[in-house]
């Protein structure tokens, strides 16, 4: 009997301790347990998302409409310490006087970083396709004076940037995300300066942070779908403790 009731506690114990892990898990992109189940996405874009990007595991279309609720899950030291982003940063390669775009910006977790390394003469355009994103992004780089940078709306199929505008473009934790990811990328091509290098940052399957694991995508693919839509890719060295860097140059 004594036996029977110590195996039942110690299901529950494991039982409780996986849950609570699982809902860490989701903390930074797949948010709250009780609101993992895929959301419409943003009104503009209907028409334009949908399910099942090339060659990959299924996207997360996922709303992330309340800016102030976001910045408690974005930003903060407990994010830093794994997230690195100095170190993310230099691993950009950015110059003072270069444009770079922030693709899925959300609320500007790397805006002072990117901002400080074009400097003041340089440009940074953060892209989101919440409007609520766009404005709180607006409003912190206003209060920041950060005058190099802007926000803008993009799409979840189109980033809307300018053809040969920029430099650089960084992804964070945004890639899963993307529904149709190859097609996506060419327009990424598109935007990007002859030479010009796209880094995507994103979650390795076996993190303790991120989304549901059946969201996460190996680098490997990731590396596909960029030399599928005609950059030259290819994994490179970080000292990120639970994601991976793929960087698309344009030939
Ligand atoms: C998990 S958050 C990451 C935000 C930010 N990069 C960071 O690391 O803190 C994902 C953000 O990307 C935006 N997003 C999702 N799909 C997108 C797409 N196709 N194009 C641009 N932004 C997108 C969401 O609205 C959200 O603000």
């Amino acid at each position: 009997m004594t036996g029977t009731l110590h195996q039942i506690a110690t299901v529950i114990a494991w039982l409780a301790m996986n849950t609570l892990r699982v809902m860490l898990m989701g903390m930074l992109c797949g948010v709250p347990l009780w609101a993992w189940a895929d959301k419409a996405p943003p009104p503009h874009a209907l028409g334009h998302a949908g399910h099942g990007g090339h060659g990959g595991d299924k996207p997360m279309v996922h709303r992330f409409e309340d800016p102030k609720h976001w910045a408690k899950v974005f930003e903060g030291p407990a994010r830093d310490a794994w997230q690195k982003p100095k170190d993310l940063v230099k691993s950009l390669a950015l110059a003072p006087g270069m444009a770079v775009a922030d693709v899925g910006a959300g609320t500007g977790y790397l805006m002072p970083h990117l901002a400080e390394a074009v400097g003041v003469k340089g440009q940074v355009i953060a892209v989101d396709i919440e409007p609520q994103m766009v404005k709180y992004l607006t409003e912190r780089a206003q209060t920041a004076k950060l005058t190099q940078v802007s926000a803008q709306l993009g799409d979840p199929s189109d980033p809307k940037l300018g053809a040969a505008s920029v430099d650089r473009i960084v992804i964070l934790d945004t890639w899963h995300h993307v529904p149709a990811r190859i097609a996506y990328a060419q327009k990424l091509l598109a935007a990007l300066r002859p030479g010009g290098m796209l880094y995507i940052v994103d979650f390795t399957k076996d993190s303790p942070e991120g989304p549901p694991a059946k969201h996460r995508l190996l680098p490997e693919q990731v590396q596909l779908d960029l030399q599928t839509a005609g950059f030259e890719a290819a994994l490179i060295p970080e000292e990120l403790p639970n994601q991976y860097i793929v960087r698309g140059k344009k030939p």
